[in-house]
């Protein structure tokens, strides 16, 4: 088991900035395989991420390599679906991290003596907003920034239907959730992704002062 710390010297330090208008998904890479201690600590980094009571029920299963990451594809392009698969190349990502929640953690969190908020510890379904997706998100980003720094290339894409299957495959236990897979690798050129024609929101769309 490798130790890890919170920014190794050894990571790169791009502007905060230029990091966030940097990071796009990229849907083709190399096969040329990652670091492992840098996959390391890139996710170690990305755990530097704030979370709801910090339960802080995020965990990840890695695949590294083609034998580890063609399990995953066998199931989510099953046959012929993966012949036609738009975007080739993403098959090639060296890495794919499946990003992990565990729901009943924030029940329990939310029942401990400092919290004390016994609506909440009954369980998932009074939560109104999901926390633990939430809080997956906000590593995921994290992460995604990471790569960015790096200037390596990531993109995160729905189980949808495929979540149990994959879930059984890799033995992931039945009280975790598997929020999406984020494919890691050295991006190539590559096609963009059907969303990309959308442009961004700007702030003064989506900014309410004062009255909605
Ligand atoms: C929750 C979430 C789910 C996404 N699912 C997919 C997906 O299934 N397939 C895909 O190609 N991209 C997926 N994306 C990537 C988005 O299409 C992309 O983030 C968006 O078009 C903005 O482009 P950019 O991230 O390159 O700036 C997803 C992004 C998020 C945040």
């Amino acid at each position: 088991m490798r130790s890890h710390c919170y920014l190794p010297i050894a990571l790169n330090v791009m502007d905060f900035v230029k990091a966030l208008k940097k990071r796009r998904m990229h849907r083709a890479f190399s096969t040329e395989p990652i670091d492992s201690d840098l996959l390391d600590s890139l996710l170690a980094n990305s755990l530097a991420a704030p979370s709801a009571g910090n339960t802080a029920a995020v965990e990840f299963l890695v695949l590294e390599g083609p034998t580890q990451t063609n399990r995953y594809w066998d199931i989510t392009l099953a046959g012929p679906k993966r012949e036609k698969f738009r975007w080739q190349q993403l098959l090639d990502a060296p890495v794919l991290v499946l990003v992990a929640t565990r729901p009943s953690a924030y029940p329990e969190r939310y029942g401990e003596s400092d919290k004390a908020r016994a609506s909440l510890s009954v369980g998932t379904e009074q939560w109104s907003v999901p926390f633990w997706f939430v809080d997956a998100g906000c590593v995921i980003q994290n992460l995604l920034l990471g790569v960015t720094n790096e200037s390596l290339g990531a993109c995160l894409f729905g189980l949808f239907d495929n979540e149990a299957s994959v879930a059984g495959e890799f033995g992931v236990p039945d009280d975790f959730r598997l929020v999406a897979t984020i494919a890691i690798g050295h991006q190539l050129p590559d096609e963009p992704g059907r969303s990309s024609d959308r442009p961004r929101r700007q702030l003064a769309e989506v900014l309410h002062r004062q009255d909605w």
